[in-house]
């Protein structure tokens, strides 16, 4: 096939070297981003007088038609093009002749490539945080819904301290919210590449201001040789998602370890479940299975990143074509994890009795009873240990610190009266937790009411 630079060369390239070279394979996905930034590039090129204006629109329209063309199917991206950039300029001298051949004015594939993955990065940051956002809206419906649902929350795996299923639910939409302000970040830090050319700028007159506005981006890179090199927002977003996906994976361990019979928290629906080919009474939480598991691929993506970049000179380096397959992989996972794993949720059924029996059980009100003790003025540290001894006492007696008799608490401090029942009642245990951030009703109201303001 005949190639732009091939002006410089007396043989035709091998076909295995244009094979190796190739990006065509994947960048195909950018054929969107490319065509945008040339019809801004166009348009500027025209604006500052340094091509025609019957040039320009001659330029725009073929450009248009392209992306219809492409979009309709009726055009067909060539596997043998070098890249994407190559081919919809050649499409496009094809189509409207030396107009086309204007079009790379003061502009190299450097900064052009740099502009679509910058482009293809603000457009994914979007879906990803509206993925995001479904998914918070999904925890905080649950947890309205659960304001009210005991269950123990956890350390170490050991049931530790009463809280609500709403609370465990709010716990993670903050971790989610978390991440979309650093995707917040990462967008308000993307800037405009394209002008650099190859490495060092222009001779030609042009408004790099003009094209950053046209497309969206708050200002042009301030040096062009940083503009053609960076692909630190390719690896912060590699990153952002890398943390989405071990927020996700997470998830996906409790609502394994939930539907499994020994914890028996939840069940999934049976359209969000899958079976077994040879034991008929498994149900299988595949989904979050496989969430968890393809979080290994999402940070994989980000180490391949990160070493590609490594003792890179400046300033373009043909390594830097590797940026791509990676992050689509792992923006395509995230964006196919993310509604899945909403929807597996909405539609599973909690189980309320089953968290509430296991709240009963491990004594998770045992620091409720050394509160009591150490707020009639025993120092902490032994209201502590008596709350322990009671704990043996009930072991060993097959008892719950809300079976015991009075009798007995009696025995280890004179301090408790009748009133201790009351302050180790679960659903009290969980009330009094009104300091901020807490499980309470009121406490999770506003956590809830935040949540709902921030999104
Ligand atoms: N296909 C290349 C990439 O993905 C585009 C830039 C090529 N530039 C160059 N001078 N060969 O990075």
């Amino acid at each position: 096939m005949a190639k732009m630079w091939e002006g410089r060369f007396s043989k035709e390239e091998d076909k295995a070297v244009n094979d190796f070279n190739k990006s065509i394979t994947f960048d195909k996905k950018l054929y969107k981003e490319d065509i945008k930034g040339s019809m801004a590039h166009a348009s500027m090129l025209g604006a500052c007088s340094i091509i025609p204006m019957q040039d320009v629109e001659k330029i725009l329209k073929g450009l248009e038609d392209i992306l219809k063309d492409l979009e309709n199917g009726t055009l067909e991206i060539d596997m043998d093009a070098e890249d994407i950039h190559m081919f919809i300029e050649a499409e496009l001298t094809k189509r409207i002749g030396d107009a086309g051949k204007k079009l790379h004015t003061a502009r190299s594939r450097n900064d052009q490539v740099a502009l679509d993955m910058n482009l293809y990065v603000k457009s994914s940051v979007e879906e990803v945080k509206a993925e995001l956002k479904n998914m918070i809206s999904v925890l905080v419906d649950i947890a309205e819904n659960n304001l009210e649902t005991i269950m123990p929350g956890y350390t170490h795996l050991q049931r530790a301290q009463p809280v609500t299923f709403a609370y465990y639910m709010m716990a993670y939409a903050n971790m989610f919210a978390r991440d979309i302000s650093r995707l917040d970040d990462l967008e308000d830090r993307l800037k405009m590449p394209l002008g650099s050319a190859a490495l060092a700028g222009t001779t030609y007159p042009i408004d790099r201001k003009m094209v950053a506005k046209e497309l969206g981006f708050s200002e042009p890179y301030a040096n062009a040789m940083d503009a053609v090199s960076d692909r630190d927002y390719v690896i912060e977003f590699a990153s952002d998602l890398s943390m989405v996906m071990m927020h996700l994976s997470r998830f996906a361990e409790e609502v394994i370890l939930w539907t499994s019979t020994e914890f028996g928290y939840l069940e999934l629906d049976d359209a969000y479940a899958t079976g077994s080919s040879i034991m008929p009474q498994k149900k299988n939480p595949d989904i979050a299975e496989l969430v968890r598991g393809k979080t290994g691929r999402v940070y994989g993506n980000l180490m391949g990143i990160l070493t590609v970049m490594k003792g890179l000179p400046l300033a373009y380096d043909k390594d830097m074509q590797e940026d791509k397959e990676s992050l689509f992989d792992s923006v395509d996972t995230i964006k196919a994890c993310l509604p899945i794993f909403a929807a597996m949720l909405k539609s599973a059924t909690v189980k309320k009795d089953a968290m509430k029996k296991a709240a009963e059980k491990g004594f998770i009100n045992a620091t409720d009873v050394a509160d009591y003790l150490a707020k009639k003025g025993m120092p902490f540290r032994d209201a502590y240990k008596c709350s322990g001894q009671l704990v043996a006492i009930c072991i060993n007696t097959n008892n719950t610190l809300n079976s015991l008799l009075l009798e007995e608490y009696k025995k280890i401090s004179t301090l408790f009266e009748q009133d201790i029942y009351n302050v180790i009642d679960l659903k009290n245990c969980v009330e009094k937790r009104v300091s901020q951030g807490g499980p309470s009703i009121l406490s999770i109201k506003k956590q809830i009411t935040k949540m709902k303001s921030q999104l």
